[in-house]
């Protein structure tokens, strides 16, 4: 007796390019034990609302373990599976079928490919978003320890790309890790929207033999049910908020790159890489590319194009299942694998670069102190807005007399203005920990400031 899903009132194969197109176990294969996982609970749940027997539950639950085996060992010799089913859910009903012969033609008992593709997809979200959540964890976890360590490090701050104002780099490394920080508490807020079971919606009208899904859910792991079985198989909301969540988390990740790209660069030499996150040159001897780093930020452009396109997608569907929705595996698959080799790579980066404190010295400049001695004029009762303007002109006598605003004579900062304080409090300003000393409010660049933010965060991670 040949096992065979559907085709009972068809009279030919479908074409071997329909079937191309069509089949998707070499990328649901990745679901084989979700799909199993909800066909034992499946079984069992019809025999404990009465519509299978104990003997055939048995017989279906040793059959799917023995079925699981045979997979785990496929994959671990070949990486895929030779069967000529067209889904992972196929593959399982027919192996089944190898095992319990008849008895397996029971377990897809009111239950339809459609439910089941959606139970599984969200198991296997379930159990693999944790991870997700710990290498971000991973990758805070560097920034504030970077950010302990090298609290004396002082550096260039930009605005546009222009230097700014002095900060600590650990200001500048923790800038990352809160975005980064709330890219982590929003991954856990999907949870309760993931964590609801379609399985019991059928194909779209429901379950036809009373089975209790609560517990079903429950067996599952889910915390609650989906409440509309027409919704329950139309819908891939989990999938597309997972890839807009990947995508603004991509986004984090690159533009953390790209400051780290530019900061290794010889013009700023901030940072070096370690030998194991650079690559060299096949030409050039000398190179050192950052190229890590660089798929980093291209693989953010990579991630919103997926989350993009699987919205295209949806739009417009018609209501239930539409085999459309099948690519929400490969997509999700696919930027779940991306993301999470991303942070991997920046945390390796992150870990095993080096600072160079001498050359983050160097991208300072005195100019950039101009803000701070518009605060000295405020302090003297100046309003911002003219001692703006009095600093603007210091600049512009400077720059005449082609010297630094550090080496202007104190005369020159008298004549245009006298309320610049004593020689010695105006020579005073130029100080690069004093000028960062000045932000303790809180989430300021300061030594208190930035202390307390690492208390902050460091309590976040250990919360749990
Ligand atoms: N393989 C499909 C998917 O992943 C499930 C099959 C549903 N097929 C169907 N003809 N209703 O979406």
């Amino acid at each position: 007796d040949r096992y065979q899903l559907w085709g009972g009132c068809f009279e030919e194969e479908p074409s071997d390019v329909l079937r191309r197109l069509n089949d998707s176990l070499p990328i649901d294969t990745r679901l084989f034990k979700e799909d199993i996982q909800g066909s034992r609970c499946w079984a069992k749940e019809l025999f404990t609302s009465k519509h299978l027997s104990y003997e055939d539950y048995v017989k279906i639950s040793e059959g799917l373990d023995k079925v699981e085996k045979d997979i785990e060992e496929e994959l671990k010799q070949g990486g895929s599976l030779k069967d000529s089913e067209e889904d992972i859910h196929s593959v399982v009903e027919c192996r089944l079928f190898k095992y319990a012969g008849d008895t397996a033609l029971r377990l897809h008992t009111a239950r339809s490919r459609n439910d089941q593709s959606a139970t599984d997809t969200k198991l296997w979200m379930i159990s693999s978003l944790p991870r997700l959540y710990s290498a971000l964890c991973d990758l805070i976890s560097v920034l504030v320890s970077r950010a302990e360590n090298e609290i004396d490090v002082i550096v260039s701050g930009y605005t546009h790309l222009q230097r700014a104002q002095p900060v600590r780099w650990s200001h500048f490394l923790l800038s990352h890790g809160w975005a980064l920080r709330d890219d982590a508490t929003r991954l856990e807020e999907q949870s309760n929207r993931l964590s609801c079971c379609p399985l019991g919606s059928g194909a779209l009208a429901g379950c036809a033999l009373p089975i209790d899904r609560n517990r079903l859910a429950n067996s599952l792991g889910f915390k609650d049910i989906t409440q509309n079985s027409m919704f329950a198989v139309s819908s891939r909301d989990h999938i597309v908020e997972f890839l807009n969540w990947s995508s603004l988390c991509g986004i984090h990740l690159s533009r953390l790159a790209e400051d780290l790209i530019i900061y290794s660069s010889r013009e700023f030499g901030i940072v070096r890489f370690s030998d194991q996150f650079s690559t060299g040159s096949s030409l050039m001897p000398q190179k050192r590319n950052p190229d890590g780093l660089e798929l980093v930020r291209g693989a953010g452009g990579l991630l919103l194009g997926d989350a993009f396109a699987f919205s295209c997608t949806l739009k417009g569907l018609p209501s239930t299942y539409n085999k459309d929705l099948q690519s929400d595996k490969e997509i999700l698959f696919r930027s779940y694998d991306r993301l999470l080799d991303c942070l991997k790579v920046t945390t390796g980066t992150m870990l095993t670069m080096k600072v160079d404190p001498e050359k983050a010295l160097k991208s300072l400049e005195p100019e950039m102190l101009a803000t701070d001695l518009a605060y000295v004029l405020v302090r003297q009762g100046v309003p911002f807005r003219r001692a703006h303007h009095i600093v603007g002109a210091v600049l512009r006598r400077a720059s005449t007399l082609g010297v630094s605003l550090r080496d202007l004579p104190y005369q020159e900062y008298t004549d245009i203005c006298p309320q610049f304080g004593t020689e010695e409090e105006l020579r005073g300003t130029f100080s690069w920990v004093k000028s960062v000393e000045q932000y303790t409010s809180l989430g300021g660049t300061s030594r208190v400031a930035v202390d307390d933010q690492i208390k902050k965060l460091r309590t976040w991670l250990t919360k749990d």
